[in-house]
């Protein structure tokens, strides 16, 4: 009966839309969605706010006793709005055919998932991707991930994360798109594009979700779900912008952090989910809790108990409860105690329905459930193509002193040595929930392709000691030298040494904050004993975050960051080492020196002391025992070209187009084809509040053949010349302004202008 209700109201509304005046009053949707509300008791409403984690075979035998059992008597009372981590067509089905057919109104579950950067087809870490600086690669990367998704069942990710993060000690910041808001809003635009594309409604895209709102990534100290104080300036120009182009971008949710934001935890903080997301955002979407983050809110001591949470979190614009089960244990009593009024609920139930109806899962909620679809989709070689593709686009070159890169491809002897040369699960990154162990290409498989060399491998040095899993801590070895041995007569008998070494997957991510960042256990040890044998080396850095490695970048002639880089790990690393794919990547994160630097970033205030007042003293802002300046700048990258730059002109008509045009000339001057990042640098010399150094505010990918010359043109409007000022207001001031534009945040190549 129910499920005829349900039909009868969708095929009424299908046919019908509201004019008034001409103009379309109400979407369908909206109509829809009303129509169903309206036949929900408070019980069903709550219950759409409720999301719970799969963790029992839903396909097996009725769950008997505990968590699962009140679970699945919840889904059969139409008691629970989403799940998490259920996944497989099999299993989808399965818990959707309970609520669908079991509970009063049969309204369909939406199925959630953390699928971070790739489902079984594993893409480069996000930070990574951002690596690229290619949006179109991310966007594509994000695109294959939503395919693999939704083939499964899923119809929601927990992705983009777009946290902006100056501290290389939070797990996390491999995660996301690196230390700069103008960067990361264009990566957060990418992944939306990518994961919605442009029918969400479409077996091939799912809802994403903007994350984590607000501030995780300035956590104290690096530690994880820390304390988090920030300025008003910080909050809305480093903060804030990313999340904001997202919403522009038109993701459909957005999920509030654990950490507390200046003392009032974001779960129920309405100053970031009502002031800001959606009152002066006008934000239409849904807003999810963390994992148990409402219920944190004890621990942060805010709420005195789960009730008290549930009545924060609700009146602050919290829409879904992830698995702290207070909405579904308490908001029904809040509502007739009145302590939250009915219309947030509706408020919120709505924001919910909308969604299921533009993932059509009201018109079919077995839509993304087709088991043929899944063993068409997953891990095709289309998609194994385009994750090689932006993983060889992620690589970037940090040192080739004497050109020891690329390779050549015959008569070489290579020893291949360190812990993570022949590793096929590390490259897979910490968020790999749904790809299969030992899936990747290592970079052992990868050199193995060029058999015209002689192909030496040693491991060297055991990284980690015993089983790793995702929810544990690891354990580095700090001992075990026994693979020294070999791995030096490797190193003896080579021409040039390959060094794989960096962090263990489940060195990086939730949880997995370091307070060093030098090259974990024996790594250093080895490399040292390997370089007083055989200088010749390529250090091929592995890892999820900024490393201190200044005796490698002193010692080792080529230096070669990789990341976590995916499924095709290895064959891009190989493709790039031989110069099959010409190293394009700039740093989207500054490598420190060491971790006393930390947090460091390029877009600094200038303070009031900035540089040295005369010879030997010591009142300006520095270290007495250590630089100011990275080991290695934001956006800094090499090729295995060189690219000149010239003629930096600006022409300032900004009084009749409020736009300042910039162009610059961008020359090849090497004998390969190469791409590079042109950046523009804005520095606000003078304004009502401090500015930094210098601001991303451009960026053109760029190919040129040897001998090519290119002229790149930037439009300075608004968007770029303004900032939030200290009011939270969005402001152009005039006064002088410097443009810097370069292959990093170093470039020197200078001009400017005033705006009057
Ligand atoms: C985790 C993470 C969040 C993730 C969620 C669901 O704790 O903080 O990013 O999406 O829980 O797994």
């Amino acid at each position: 009966m129910k499920t005829l209700q349900l039909t009868i109201i969708t095929l009424f509304f299908l046919s019908t839309t509201l004019f008034v005046n001409g103009q379309v009053k109400t979407s369908m949707i909206e109509k829809r969605v009303d129509s169903v509300l309206a036949l929900m008791t408070l019980e069903e409403k709550v219950g759409q706010m409720n999301q719970y984690n799969g963790f029992w075979n839903v396909t097996g035998p009725a769950p008997e006793g505990g968590a699962a059992q009140k679970k699945y008597n919840d889904l059969r009372k139409g008691l629970v709005g989403s799940m998490i981590n259920v996944r497989g067509v099999d299993q989808v089905r399965a818990v959707q055919k309970i609520v669908v057919e079991e509970s009063r109104l049969g309204i369909p579950l939406i199925i959630g998932f953390d699928a971070i950067h790739g489902y079984k087809t594993t893409s480069p870490i996000p930070l990574g991707e951002a690596a690229s600086w290619d949006m179109e690669a991310i966007e594509l990367s994000a695109r294959v991930t939503a395919l693999e998704s939704a083939a499964s069942g899923i119809n929601w990710t927990f992705a983009p994360m777009v946290d902006i993060s100056r501290d290389a000690r939070w797990g996390r910041v491999m995660e996301g798109g690196g230390e700069d808001p103008y960067l990361g809003s264009e990566i957060a635009k990418a992944r939306v594009r990518g994961f919605q594309g442009d029918d969400l409604s479409s077996v091939n895209t799912i809802a994403a979700c903007a994350k984590h709102f607000a501030g995780y990534g300035f956590s104290e100290s690096g530690k994880d779900y820390n304390t988090v104080d920030v300025g008003t300036s910080t909050l809305y120009n480093a903060i804030l912008p990313p999340f904001e182009a997202a919403q522009k971008a038109g993701v459909r949710t957005f999920m509030n952090s654990f950490n507390d934001l200046n003392g009032i935890p974001a779960t129920g903080n309405s100053f970031l989910l009502r002031d800001i997301l959606k009152n002066t955002w006008k934000y239409e979407g849904v807003v999810v809790s963390d994992w148990g983050s409402i219920g944190e809110m004890i621990a942060h001591g805010f709420a005195n108990d789960l009730k008290h949470a549930a009545e924060y979190a609700a009146l602050a614009g919290c829409d879904i409860d992830m698995e702290s089960s207070a909405y579904v244990a308490h908001l029904v009593s809040l509502v007739k105690e009145k302590k939250v009024p009915l219309a947030l609920i509706d408020d919120s139930v709505k924001r919910i329905l909308t969604l299921k109806f533009e993932l059509g899962l009201f018109d079919d909620p077995y839509r993304y459930c087709d088991p043929e679809r899944e063993k068409a989709v997953i891990n095709s070689e289309e998609n194994h193509q385009a994750v090689l593709d932006v993983a060889k686009k992620s690589i970037v070159l940090l040192k080739n002193d004497g050109n020891l890169l690329p390779l050549a491809k015959s008569g070489q002897k290579i020893a291949l040595i360190g812990p993570l040369a022949a590793d096929k699960n590390s490259p897979l990154g910490n968020w790999r929930l749904a790809a299969d162990d030992n899936t990747a290409i290592s970079v052992l498989e990868g050199m193995k392709e060029y058999p015209k060399n002689k192909l030496d491998y040693a491991k060297g040095v055991e990284l980690i000691v015993g089983k790793t899993e995702f929810i544990s801590e690891v354990n580095i070895n700090t001992s075990d030298k026994s693979g020294f041995e070999q791995a030096i007569n490797a190193a003896k008998k080579a021409d040039k040494v390959i060094l794989v070494m960096g962090e263990h997957g489940y060195q990086t991510g939730e949880g997995r904050s370091r307070a060093k960042l030098d090259l974990p256990g024996l790594q250093q040890e080895l490399m040292q004993a390997i370089y007083s044998v055989n200088p010749n080396i390529v250090l091929v850095l592995m890892n999820g975050r900024p490393l201190t490695i200044e005796w490698a970048a002193e010692n080792i002639p080529a230096i070669v960051e990789t990341w976590h880089l995916g499924s095709q790990s290895g064959h891009a690393i190989a493709q790039v080492l031989y110069g099959d794919y010409n190293p394009s990547g700039k740093l989207p994160m500054c490598f420190p020196r060491s971790v006393g630097q930390v947090p460091i970033y390029y877009n600094h205030k200038s303070t009031g002391r900035p540089t040295i007042p005369a010879p030997n003293l010591v009142f300006w802002s520095h270290y007495g025992d250590e630089k100011n300046s990275p080991l290695y700048p934001f956006g800094h990258g090499l090729s295995y070209t060189s690219f000149l730059y010239e003629d930096l002109s600006i022409s300032n008509d900004y009084k009749a187009t409020a736009e300042i045009k910039v162009s610059v000339k961008i020359k090849n001057a090497g004998k390969v084809k190469g791409k590079e990042v042109v950046q523009l640098y804005l520095r606000d010399k003078f304004a009502s509040v401090a500015r930094p150094v210098r601001e991303l505010k451009g960026f053109k990918l760029i190919e040129l053949n040897p001998g090519e010359q290119k002229t790149v043109e930037f439009i300075l409007g608004d968007r770029e010349l303004g900032f939030y000022n200290n009011h939270g207001e969005w402001v152009v001031e005039t006064g002088g302004f410097e443009i810097y534009v370069g292959g990093s945040s170093a470039a020197t190549l200078q001009n400017q202008f005033e705006l009057k």
